[in-house]
């Protein structure tokens, strides 16, 4: 078990480094004012909405949503684990990484660049296989009977995998260290006994490639009947099955260019339309299709086509789909769904018809909202009332999903229609609006104003997580303790590790918060702003601070009061009412602010 790294030396780490200079040195930045800019790494974009900020040392995409800290940034970007982006960091500041009481380097032990190494070593040595290996002529026969070219197969770097326990393992495994880098990167099993042998064995082998086109795994198709039918690589610190999409760096392109991108089940699915030109396409890795896979998908295309077999699976994946893309559903994006005959697939579809009436089918997509109510309404009886009243039930949990917006609006609109029933008096709430529902409250009646003005809590936090030198200013927050309202732990919190170490700067502060649930909202927080906030900050602040002070009174007196009316009071509680009452009197008649 590898030690930690102490959490002063991460804040070290992120005060003395630049972000910009890491940044800098994969995506060259342009300065912009205060700030720096760059077409966004993390999705295809032609003007720049990619953000590096040198007062918060955080990067932020108002495009796609990326954001974090450097450590954050070499992570993502470059595949890092978080010990190998520390040491990357440290090495760049001339700082070195103290080694707690079981903290190994993991530099050469998980090294994800290693892995990348030899998993492209072994998409080689497969490829090799293909056309060398002495029983290469059953492969290339099978994939010949399947109808996939040459051109093809080299295209999507189909390799073979030949029969046998150690062929990739004598190729790449020449000692422990790389045998045992075979087996992290999912491409050899470790015997409980002792050795290792080849994982994949006797099969077409598929890479599977990353966003960046780099192999992270393979699936692997058996030749003839067996089990299981594809196998693939297993989860590794470079491969999460729910995240990776096969075909999508590859599709890139041509998703671009059609401006939608088609989802289909197989691996063969994505080959065989490619072949005929249907090269918009990509495929889940034998998983349902999980809500990152839909956030990835939409940063390439606004309209997600989702193909499904006409059996029953089908239609169960879909609906699965269904659920799962309705949280993404944000202004301006589409999702349909496409059933294909019974016993067909992409595959075999367009290999019988053609791309030409492939296309055109895919017109024929269902859209999501129909596919929905269609869905639902075959699950009741819509004339009868409590047929439609169902409905409404059904409805209601999957709507809720939805973000706010005009196309939920729309769907609430039509289900009213459908059961006959005012808009208004829909049990779904119409308020679900991003970020962060640490602020969101149980105020009921209230909520439903659609532009509910941000929250003096928020408006605190963000303040103080943008500009930590406001921290110093404040001298009550003891004051605000009892204050029960929505965000108060987060913000006292925030309050607690600024006294402790003042000079943390908006990363640092954030990554400190990496093990626990605020960690998300403070992303968010760190850059969001309204008008005010950008004038004058002090002067925001302290206007903010005071307001809490005076909410946290008010809620003091009232329970007071509240008490002395119950259960009376004792002799330091009757003080405390006296002073916050005068208090209260004083600032009536003195001026709206006490500082
Ligand atoms: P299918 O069973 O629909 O096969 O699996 P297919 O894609 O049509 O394959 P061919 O045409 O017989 O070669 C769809 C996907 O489900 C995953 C794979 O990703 C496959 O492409 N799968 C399927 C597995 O992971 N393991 C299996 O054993 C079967
Ligand atoms: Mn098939």
């Amino acid at each position: 078990m590898a030690g930690r790294i102490p959490k002063q030396f991460i804040d070290e780490l992120l005060t003395r480094s630049d972000i910009v200079d890491v940044i800098d040195s994969y995506v060259p930045l342009k300065k912009a004012g205060k700030d720096y800019k760059a077409c966004c790494p993390f999705h295809e974009e032609k003007t720049p909405s990619f953000t590096v900020s040198v007062d918060k040392q955080f990067y932020h995409c108002f495009g796609c949503g990326a954001h974090g800290s450097a450590i954050g940034f070499l992570m993502d970007y470059e595949h890092m684990s978080f010990v190998e982006a520390v040491e990357d960091l440290a090495a760049r500041a001339g700082l070195k990484v103290p080694k707690e009481a079981g903290i190994v380097s993991e530099q050469d032990k998980d090294s994800g660049a290693n892995l990348l190494e030899i998993l492209r070593e072994a998409s080689r040595f497969y490829r090799q296989q293909l056309r060398e290996h002495p029983q290469a002529g059953r492969a290339v026969e099978y994939l010949k009977g399947r109808g996939i070219t040459g051109e093809i197969a080299h295209e999507f770097g189909l390799g073979f995998a030949p029969d046998g326990w150690d062929n990739l393992l004598r190729a790449l495994g020449k000692d422990d260290a790389s045998r045992e880098a075979l087996a992290r990167a999912g491409l050899a099993v470790k015997k409980e006994a002792g050795g290792y042998y080849d994982r994949f064995r006797d099969r077409i082998m598929f890479p599977i490639e990353d966003y960046r086109g780099r192999v992270v795994a393979f699936g692997g198709r058996i030749l003839d009947k067996g089990e299981p039918k594809y196998l693939n690589s297993p989860e590794t610190p470079l491969f999460h099955k729910g995240r990776e999409l096969y075909g999508l760096f590859h599709a890139r392109e041509a998703i671009k260019r059609d401006n939608r991108v088609l989802v289909v089940e197989g691996y063969m699915d994505v080959v065989a339309l490619a072949q005929f030109g249907v090269d918009f396409a990509v495929a889940t890795l034998g998983t349902a299709t999980t809500r990152d896979h839909l956030e990835r998908l939409f940063r390439h295309a606004p309209e997600v086509i989702f193909c499904f077999d006409g059996d029953r699976a089908g239609r169960e994946a879909a609906w699965r789909a269904l659920d799962n893309a309705l949280p993404a559903l944000r202004e301006g994006w589409q999702a349909s769904f496409l059933f294909l005959p019974e016993g067909e697939d992409p595959d075999t579809l367009v290999r019988k018809e053609g791309r030409d009436a492939f296309l055109a089918r895919l017109k024929t997509a269902t859209p999501l909202p129909e596919y929905l109510f269609d869905n639902l309404m075959r699950q009741v009886d819509m004339n009868r009332m409590d047929g439609r009243a169902r409905l409404v039930e059904l409805a209601r949990p999957l709507l809720s999903k939805m973000p706010t917006g005009v196309l939920r609006q729309m769907m609430l609109d039509r289900l009213a229609e459908l059961s006959r029933m005012d808009v208004g008096k829909l049990p779904v709430p119409s308020g679900n609006a991003e970020p962060a529902n640490v602020f969101r409250t149980a105020r009921r009646g209230s909520s439903s104003g659609p532009q509910e003005p941000p929250s003096i809590v928020r408006r605190a936090i963000a303040l103080m997580l943008q500009h930590p030198v406001l921290a110093k200013k404040l001298s009550n927050e003891s004051e605000l303790a009892g204050l029960d309202l929505p965000g108060m732990p987060l913000f006292l919190e925030l309050c607690g590790l600024l006294k402790h170490s003042p000079t943390l700067n908006t990363a640092a502060i954030i990554e400190s918060f990496s093990d626990s649930e605020y960690q998300h909202h403070l992303s968010r927080l760190a850059v969001w702003g309204y008008p005010a906030m950008a004038e004058n900050v002090e002067m925001e602040f302290d206007s903010v601070i005071n307001r809490l002070c005076a909410a946290s009174s008010k809620q003091r007196t009232q329970r007071l009061l509240q008490k002395q009316h119950v259960q009376g009071l004792n002799q330091m509680e009757k003080d405390e009412l006296a002073r916050l009452l005068s208090v209260k009197r004083d600032n009536s008649r003195l001026s709206p602010s006490r500082h």
